[in-house]
């Protein structure tokens, strides 16, 4: 390797784990953030709505840098914030927004491609340099990264570059111990799918976070490249959640099942 860069941290030898989320205000960042505190992990939590974030510190101890990371001062504090080393980092920030090309503007394609690509660059640029050996960064992604959908032309776009990014910065971070892996849910049941005019099996913000734990705990020689996990479209454990347009699946007899008109 030719670069000069200083290597990772090691890892905390008093055993006192650090985790970051991004999107800490959200449906599913808020789950992980309790999952990883559970998991006795101490928290730097990110978002934009201060009552919110302010609020999830509280109930669990958290210290909290506010704000977008594709701000460079936000991304700034995310880096100061975990100077001491992290070893667990979440990125679980995004809007679900857009329409079919005919219809979408410019400016709502670069709206999508920078609060869902260009911020998990912001977000590892600035605090790879903290990550600690063994530590574990998670990109929280989508299946429509690998099954874009029509009328998310830009989401699906973005997640499929998270993706894309995950692969080579998993290569790049390897040789120095530090593991890259996605998140790859379906559809959740959170407050981005109330705006989907669709219905949808969906997971729960719950099931993600089991994930982010799970992954969180496992020893650093485990190369995990990628969880994709969904809700099923079919039989007893079917979940709806979502609105109930006419696009998408077709589950309009799980829809009448379920009760949904
Ligand atoms: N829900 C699903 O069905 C689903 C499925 C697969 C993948 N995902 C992915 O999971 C991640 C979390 O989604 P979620 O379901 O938890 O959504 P959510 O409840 O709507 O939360 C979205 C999070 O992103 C932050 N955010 C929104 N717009 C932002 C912007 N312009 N700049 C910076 N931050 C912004 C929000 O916080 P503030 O507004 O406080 O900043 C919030 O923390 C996203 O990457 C999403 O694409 C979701």
């Amino acid at each position: 390797m030719t670069s000069s860069a200083p290597p990772p941290p090691p890892a905390s030898t008093d055993g006192s784990r650090v985790a970051l989320v991004v999107g800490a205000t959200g449906g599913i960042g808020a789950a992980a953030a309790r999952r990883l505190a559970a998991l006795g992990f101490d928290l730097v939590l990110n978002g934009r709505r201060e009552s919110v974030l302010a609020g999830l510190a509280e109930e669990l101890s958290a210290r909290t840098v506010r704000g977008d990371p594709n701000e460079p001062d936000v991304a700034r504090a995310l880096a100061d914030a975990v100077a001491d080393g992290v070893d667990v980092v979440v990125h679980a920030s995004g809007i679900l927004k857009g329409g079919p090309v005919r219809q979408q503007d410019i400016a709502t394609f670069d709206e999508v491609l920078t609060t869902n690509l260009r911020s998990v660059y912001a977000v590892v640029h600035a605090v790879l340099p903290h990550v600690r050996v063994g530590g574990r960064i998670m990109l929280v992604s989508s299946t429509s990264a690998t099954r874009p959908m029509r009328g998310l032309t830009a989401y699906s776009a973005a997640k499929s570059g998270v993706n894309a990014f995950a692969m080579a910065l998993a290569a790049e971070l390897e040789p120095e111990g530090i593991n890259v892996s996605l998140v790859s849910p379906g559809a959740v049941a959170t407050p981005m799918m109330d705006k989907s005019v669709n219905a949808f099996s969906s997971l729960t913000a719950d099931d993600v976070a089991e994930v982010i734990g799970w992954l969180a705990c496992l020893p650093p020689r485990m190369v995990v490249p990628d969880v994709t996990f969904r809700a099923p479209f079919r039989g007893p454990f079917v979940s709806m959640y979502g609105g109930s347009g006419t696009e998408g699946l077709d589950l309009s007899d799980l829809r009448a099942q379920k009760g949904y008109s």
